[in-house]
């Protein structure tokens, strides 16, 4: 048996179309044009190219994208003092400060700063804990790109067993909320799990969110079932997931690959939590 591949690259090309759709009737209804704005502090590498693709994705769906560019050497005080002047804007509908900062800022004093409103990132604690008590609010975008590649390959959740290996405050977390507001059963995992292979084989939904390479093996997998790889290891140059996409293949009924399957998510569902800001700031 082989599994079908959940094609992300697809699945997010027609989000990023149907948030320029958005994008379109926005403006023609209320002459509003969503704003994006990026902040990328110092020059990490992988940073520059996630900021780039940001803007180039914002830019062609239709949106006003601006990414403003500050040296390592940036004060905390000046960073706040310039989320304060975003949040103040109103042609600014989404704000997404770029991870990891420099060492001398506190990432905490600067997710609080940005005004939940326009945290498209999902991060701010109104947002987490809307997304917790089932209120509507911005999602993070990995995990509801999760959510819409399950969606979209027409996985069933409701009374299912989902599995989630890894618990940060990106994925791991807000992933599982959202399948247990889907009426799945969940199971978070992690580095202190006693027996994760055996946890996971219970998993009718499995998602691997640890960055470890190949970590989960095709005879963890329950035959049939649904496999999501969050990971993006490099190994000898070659991206990874955190799934033996070998292995793990031939046992599943659905797999996403890496690449190309939750990477191009998370571009297109920041692109979308931007228009829902701004549909919202029209209301
Ligand atoms: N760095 C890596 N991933 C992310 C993300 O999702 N949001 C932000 N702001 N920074 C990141």
């Amino acid at each position: 048996m082989s599994a079908h591949i959940i094609d992300g690259k697809a699945i997010a090309a027609a989000i990023r179309q149907e948030v320029a759709e958005g994008v379109a009737r926005l403006q023609a209804a209320h002459g509003v044009v969503p704003g994006l704005t990026v902040v990328l502090v110092g020059e990490d590498p992988a940073s520059q190219v996630y900021v780039r693709n940001k803007e180039k994705a914002a830019t062609t769906i239709g949106m006003n994208s601006q990414v403003i560019r500050l040296p390592a050497s940036t004060s905390q005080e000046d960073l706040l003092a310039l989320i304060a002047k975003l949040n103040a804007d109103p042609t600014v509908h989404g704000i997404l400060v770029q991870l990891p900062l420099p060492d001398h800022i506190n990432e905490e004093a600067i997710v609080l700063a940005v005004d939940p409103h326009k945290d498209v990132d999902g991060f701010h604690p109104i947002n987490v804990g809307r997304l917790h008590t089932g209120q509507s609010g911005l999602i993070p975008c990995t995990p509801a790109g999760i959510l819409v590649l399950l969606d979209r390959a027409g996985i069933q959740l409701k009374g299912k067993n989902a599995v989630v290996v890894g618990r940060s405050n990106i994925v791991g977390k807000p992933a599982a909320m959202l399948l247990l507001s889907r009426h799945a059963t969940v199971t978070i995992c992690h580095s202190r799990t006693a027996d994760l292979a055996a946890e996971v084989r219970r998993g009718d939904v499995v998602v691997a969110a640890v960055g470890k390479a190949r970590l989960i093996k095709g005879d963890w997998i329950k035959p049939g079932a649904t496999v999501i790889d969050v990971g993006t290891n490099r190994v000898d140059d070659k991206l990874v997931g955190d799934v033996d996409f070998e292995s793990a293949s031939q046992v599943a009924s659905y797999i996403t690959p890496v690449p190309g399957g939750v990477g191009p998510m998370t571009i297109a569902m920041l692109m979308k939590n931007a228009l829902t800001a701004a549909e919202a700031a029209v209301q």
